[in-house]
């Protein structure tokens, strides 16, 4: 496969493993007027989260790794344009200031896409570690990027994983200022994490598309929808001789041909399919029952923007819900965001944007379990300040109702919890940050050792509080207290009271000798040394 190489590739290609692992700092829980009061930081599964998404994505992995089924993002697209509220290209401080931390001073001479490259390399990387076994990535981009980020999805997720490139239709006039041709529509990527796994949704027929089917015939089958029996195509041997009911004799117009043989012909007949109108002399119709169309239907890459809405819905949809200030200049419609995720998720799935701007992804995921009573949450990362008075004040308000009175939309209800980037988990001088809450070094430690979710147990559990989950019949065991050292000994293994087959232990220190240990199937790993960082 034919690779792309940039300036500084090399610099960024592991950076997303130098990444220090982050805490998330619950800053506020939001619930909706009339919702179940959410403790503080158990909204339940929904999350905005302030800060850079490197940080954010990598502070993520020990509870979401491999759980997320879809993620959707729309990254800056990187055309030039300085003025928006958010900066669209690589001159933003703080990706400034990160690309001459991680590139060095062969960072000064990257061109526009080089930077652009080298942010999104770790990030994508990341995003990959999150994604479930059966889960999908969907990229919004334009021109400017588009052929760039094919080959670093090609690289990353495979190229086998390629699903599809959707032409979404994002303006409904041209632009009548363009200097060649008005650009009208975005590019969607989608990528899956493996392909064997992926389900595509069939959409149902929207009330608009019913209108079509009717039963003028009355047929016992119900309504139904007309279909010309003539296509251009040339389909073998169509353009036999029709004789209607009311006996004149036609063939397909010149350069039309019928979609089917004589013998398909004479089927269609003998079933009812064929109609000529009221009269028995019209064009000959092909008839499609509604209730054959139990599939749906298929989903394709031609996105209009009757189907997917376009870039002024979008900012008008942001208009109502911010009694018509525009606080934001490139949201994108909640139509186009809830047909992906109706597409590749189910009602159940857990959707990450980890480019949140004005948290359109929120938006369409409440209105989604609204609509079909699903359960779907969102994830929602926004490094600029605005994450909290745009992104999480968009949920609040799609959560509680918006819109002037006569005109107003019903709160969606819901909740969620706000966070800030927390503090490292290693201190510079490799040990461990004694001032964070003993649960996240224990949910990290839990993550390194690959101990599923589900047999992570918390510290008010039966046996010891240091247990932090059984895996594969065997206990692992964190003896860590911020204030003292710790040894594992006889006395201390005298304090639990359940006998695993096997076990891991951590400790400052250990007095147990060799056999001993061997003889109980106990590993001792030392604290800080022994614990992993990823
Ligand atoms: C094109 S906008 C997304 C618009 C969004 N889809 C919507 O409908 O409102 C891209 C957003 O990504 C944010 N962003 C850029 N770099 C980021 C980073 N490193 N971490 C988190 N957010 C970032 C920008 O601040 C901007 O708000």
């Amino acid at each position: 496969m034919p690779e792309l190489r940039w300036v500084g590739k090399e610099k960024v290609v592991n950076h997303h493993l130098d990444v220090p692992f982050r805490t998330l700092r619950n800053v506020y829980t939001f619930a909706s007027e009339g919702h179940a009061a959410a403790s503080r930081g158990d909204a339940g599964g929904n999350k905005i989260i302030h800060g850079d998404n490197l940080e954010a994505l990598k502070a993520l992995l020990p509870e979401y790794e491999g759980r997320v089924k879809c993620i959707y993002i729309d990254p800056p697209y990187n055309t030039g344009n300085e003025n928006w509220i958010y900066n669209d290209n690589v001159n933003d401080p703080k990706l400034k200031k990160w690309l001459g931390q991680v590139v060095g001073r062969e960072g000064e001479d990257l061109s526009r896409h080089d930077k652009w490259l080298c942010m999104m390399y770790p990030r994508l990387k990341l995003l990959r570690r999150l994604l479930a076994d059966d889960g999908v990535i969907v990229v919004s981009i334009d021109d400017t990027e588009v052929h760039n980020l094919r080959h670093l999805l090609d690289e990353i997720f495979g190229s086998r994983n390629f699903i599809a490139n959707i032409v979404w239709q994002k303006r409904y006039v041209s632009n009548v200022t363009a200097k060649f041709l008005s650009d009208m529509h975005d590019h969607i990527l989608v990528y899956s994490r493996n392909i064997e796994n992926v389900k595509v949704k069939r959409l149902e027929r929207t009330e608009e598309q019913l209108k079509d089917y009717k039963n003028p015939d009355e047929d016992p089958r119900g309504l139904w929808r007309a279909q010309d029996l003539s296509a251009s195509k040339p389909y073998n041997a169509g353009r036999f001789e029709i004789v209607t009911p009311a006996g004149l004799t036609v063939t397909p117009p010149p350069g039309r041909y019928w979609r089917c043989n004589r013998e398909q012909y004479d089927k269609w007949i003998a079933d009812n399919r064929i109609w000529f109108g009221k009269s028995g002399n019209g064009r000959p119709m092909l008839k499609s029952f509604l209730e054959e169309l139990k599939n749906g239907i298929t989903p394709n890459t031609w996105w209009t923007y009757e189907m997917a809405g376009h870039n002024k819905e979008a900012t008008l949809e942001l208009k109502t819900i911010f009694d018509g200030a525009s606080p934001f200049d490139t949201p994108k419609p909640v139509k186009l965001l809830s047909q992906i995720f109706e597409h590749f998720c189910s009602k159940d799935s857990c959707i990450l944007d980890s480019f949140a701007g004005s948290g359109t992804t929120a938006h369409a995921v409440l209105k989604l379990n609204q609509q079909d009573g699903g359960n779907r949450k969102f994830i929602l990362i926004e490094t600029m300040d605005y994450a909290e008075n745009i992104t999480a004040e968009r949920a609040r308000r799609v959560m509680n109702g918006y819109g002037e009175a006569g005109k107003r939309i019903a709160g969606t209800g819901g909740s969620f919890d706000y966070y800030e980037i927390g503090q490292p988990l290693f201190l510079d001088d490799g040990n461990l940050n004694e001032t964070l809450c003993i649960d996240e070094i224990r949910r990290y430690v839990a993550y390194t050792e690959n101990i599923p979710h589900v047999q992570q147990t918390a510290r008010d559990n039966p046996h010891t509080s240091y247990l932090l989950g059984m895996a594969n019949d065997t206990a692992y065991i964190f003896y860590y207290e911020p204030t003292r050292s710790t040894t594992l000994d006889l006395e201390f293994l005298s304090t639990l009271n359940f006998k695993p087959a096997a076990s891991v232990i951590y400790a400052d220190n250990c007095l147990l000798g060799r056999a001993f240990m061997q003889r109980h199937h106990i590993t001792f790993k030392k604290i800080p040394r022994d614990i992993t960082r990823f």
